[in-house]
């Protein structure tokens, strides 16, 4: 059975792009285990583009390259599942990938089982050199029924970057997720373009079928294959806090062999990555902002999670401090509930007491704070309605 809430784990682009091979993938793995990653839930290690020959064998199977993968895949998988990982694959629907190596359309059925032999878990779909006279609904619809029917459960990762109104016919398809941006790049003007783009999309986005905003840049620090420029750690913070409350994978895209320590608190904030896993996986409200406005907007968006507790994530994509407020009453909490709401502070894990009818507070600019708020019978003891810190 395939988890319904939005995966996460590793993927090799954002950082190795072509770079990749076993000893690579291997002591990724090991990483993943043993850092504590897998402990919060990153349990998907994928390869992407850039793993086989460049021509199919007489039977027309893709070939892993044997001087990158000299052992072949199922040996790569066995490792990876010896950790406690999953194993997560790449292929397009067109005539070639990406990188221009041999790509699945026309060969769907052969690939989906192949993947299947090697012990694969999750598939990455790509949508390069597409037949520009075969509609991707098909083609999604077609690499969806051939993994279903390959006596295997892989989780079903839609690539086509938004286009196509995709929206409209992905869940048809059987994906699981669904890219519903271009590619990110390791830049504060990509997390903005990002998430500017999500706007108009939450109503798209839920559980089993998640917006996809692309991979993490979290630890990239400028290095690598998409790493254009980097990002302050606050500007990091923000990106994660944003990608856990718009549910989307979380796919780490850094080089995990050495993460440092401040990426490291980012991508193991276990209480954010409970609101990006919670089980109900309802998209998230907004509050504040405007899919019309600019980029360099302050965002407030809000979740309603399992059990009755509140997200709400304030977030300044502004070079300006901002100052926002949240009134209760737009939660539905206003006084005839005969609630206030107890709230804590998620980034920095802490209880900030309770708080009645609203709470405004201050954020600098790229910063955002992320509360969890339980509601609490209103008894007349509660803050004042600023948050500091
Ligand atoms: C596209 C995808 C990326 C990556 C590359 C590989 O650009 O959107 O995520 O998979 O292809 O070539």
């Amino acid at each position: 059975m395939i988890k319904l809430t939005p995966p996460m784990g590793w993927n090799s682009w954002n950082t190795f792009g072509s770079e990749i091979d076993e000893k690579l993938i291997m002591e990724t793995a090991d990483v993943m285990a043993e850092s504590g990653l897998l402990e919060c839930g990153y349990d998907y290690l994928v390869i992407d583009d850039c793993w086989s020959l460049r021509k199919r064998d007489e039977n027309y199977k893709l070939v892993p390259d044997p001087e990158k993968f000299p052992h072949g895949m199922k040996y790569v998988a066995d490792y990876v599942h010896s950790k406690g990982l999953k194993f997560g694959m790449y292929s397009c629907d067109g005539y070639k990938t990406c990188a221009g190596f041999p790509s699945s359309y026309q060969y769907e059925f052969i690939d989906a089982e192949t993947f299947a032999s090697w012990g694969v878990d999750y598939l990455k779909y790509d949508n390069c050199y597409k037949p520009v006279t075969v509609p991707g609904k098909l083609l999604y619809h077609k690499m969806g029924l051939a993994l279903e029917n390959c006596g295997r459960d892989i989780m079903f990762s839609a690539c086509n970057w938004g286009v196509e109104n995709v929206q409209e016919w992905i869940k048809e398809t059987g994906a699981h997720l669904w890219r519903s941006t271009g590619d990110i790049h390791d830049n504060w003007e990509s997390i903005k373009d990002l998430t500017h783009q999500q706007i108009a999309l939450q109503p798209y986005n839920g559980l089993g079928c998640f917006n996809d905003m692309d991979m993490l840049v979290v630890g990239m620090n400028g290095k690598g294959n998409v790493g254009f420029g980097g990002c302050t750690y606050d500007e990091y913070r923000t990106h994660f806090a944003l990608w856990c409350l718009l549910n989307s994978p979380l796919m780490i895209g850094c080089d995990i062999r050495i993460m440092t320590p401040e990426t490291k608190a980012i991508l193991m904030n276990k209480e954010l990555i409970a609101i990006n896993q919670d089980p109900a996986g309802r998209q998230p409200c907004m509050l504040m902002g405007s899919k019309d406005g600019p980029k360099e907007q302050t965002y407030v968006w809000y979740k309603h999670l399992e059990g009755g507790d509140l997200a709400i994530g304030l977030f300044n994509m502004s070079d300006n401090p901002s100052y926002p407020w949240v009134g209760f009453e737009q939660l539905g909490v206003d006084h005839t509930s005969g609630k206030d709401l107890k709230i804590r502070d998620v980034m920095n894990h802490r209880d900030l007491g309770i708080y009645h009818d609203m709470f405004s507070t201050g954020l600098e600019p790229h910063c955002c704070k992320v509360f969890r708020c339980t509601l609490v019978p209103a008894d007349g003891n509660y803050n004042i309605s600023f948050i500091n810190g």
